[in-house]
């Protein structure tokens, strides 16, 4: 059994999820950065209930029903995990664990997006890219929660508008420059990535205007001196040219796990009904079927979150 630092609580795990980020982690993606050497834990969410808690601990208590992203601790695919009690919050009361396991590092990267990077206002508008993805589902319910005017792109625009978007773009059947030219949006929230969308939002984008990317220009490419070189150069560019005026403000998100007042937050829309966990159809997989479940996100078109169920509630 793994033995809490001072700071930090154990969980015994109920449940994890994945998103894109899980993958990557396991393809190797950010071994050279972080040091990561394999074999090595996996897993950055978390929901269970807290078995020991450290020394210098405070707000968490034994007993608690908690969830958290992990980030680089890492270990959620597994019975227990340690976890900074920074980064922990009580989880929402209306939803189980595996539900409840589906939010915190995508939920935070939507709240964190919005609020600190995008800067969103009531009666902004905003384009949401990716909006039935696992970080774009919260972002359109936040955004709408927050008071803005909200577009979203998705391969099924009935599940955006149920998310409650003002406008779905069906990107395979649109072009998303040609249908908002013209039009004066404050804020493009980009849960994809590529060039082609900067570029098109360079049509409809103030140039007051930000531009919120999880993503950047290399989406789904493995993480090497070439991309960071590309993403670099176009950060830099992008960066001068809203200095200048000559565009609008390209803002790369890093989403940050030692938020335990957003998960807070996150709880509050949740409880209050304001936001819903959008789930995969398909079924909660196992600690025996993590090797599917990447391959299920590697397609990416997965509709909300996959679960991982790791015992009953
Ligand atoms: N920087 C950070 O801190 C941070 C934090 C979290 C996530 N991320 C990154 O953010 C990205 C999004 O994460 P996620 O969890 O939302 O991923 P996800 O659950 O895989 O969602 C991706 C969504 O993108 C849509 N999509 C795929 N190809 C598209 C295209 N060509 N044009 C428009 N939409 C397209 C899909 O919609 P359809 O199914 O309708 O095609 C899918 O719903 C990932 O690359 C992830 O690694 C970064």
């Amino acid at each position: 059994m793994p033995e809490p630092k001072d700071t930090e609580v154990l969980i015994r795990v109920h449940a994890s999820a994945c998103g894109p980020g899980d993958y990557k982690l396991a393809r190797g993606d950010m071994a050279p950065f972080f040091r990561m050497k394999f074999p090595s834990p996996m897993g950055f969410d978390v929901s269970g209930v807290v078995v020991k808690v450290g020394q210098k601990c405070s707000r968490i208590k034994v007993g608690d029903s908690a969830y958290a992203n992990t980030a680089f601790t890492l270990g959620t695919y597994s019975e227990y995990a340690i976890c900074p009690e920074a980064h922990v919050a009580l989880k929402p009361e209306s939803i189980d664990h595996v539900t409840a396991a589906c939010i915190p590092v995508s939920g935070l990267s939507a709240i964190q997006g919005l609020r600190d990077y995008a800067k969103l206002k009531p009666g902004q508008k905003i384009l949401i890219i990716g909006g039935t993805g696992g970080v774009g589902s919260y972002a359109v319910q936040i955004a709408k929660a927050m008071g803005a005017y909200v577009a979203a792109t998705a391969s099924q625009p009935e599940l955006v508008l149920g998310l409650g978007a003002d406008e779905a773009i069906n990107y395979r059947e649109q072009d998303i420059g040609e249908v908002l030219k013209g039009q004066d949006y404050d804020v493009v929230f980009d849960c994809v990535g590529g060039a082609e969308y900067w570029n098109a939002a360079q049509k409809f984008l103030k140039k007051d205007g930000v531009y919120v990317t999880l993503v950047g220009d290399a989406p789904n490419k493995p993480l090497g001196v070439g991309v960071v070189v590309t993403t670099l150069k176009a950060m830099v560019g992008r960066k001068l040219g809203a200095m200048l005026g000559r565009n609008p403000t390209y803002s790369n998100v890093m989403v940050n796990a030692a938020a335990a007042k957003d998960l807070v937050e996150l709880r509050e829309y949740v409880d209050s009904g304001k936001v819903r966990v959008l789930l995969d159809p398909s079924a909660p997989f196992t600690l025996e079927t993590v090797y599917d479940m990447f391959e299920k996100m590697q397609t990416n078109h997965v509709k909300g979150k996959l679960r991982l169920k790791v015992r009953d509630d």
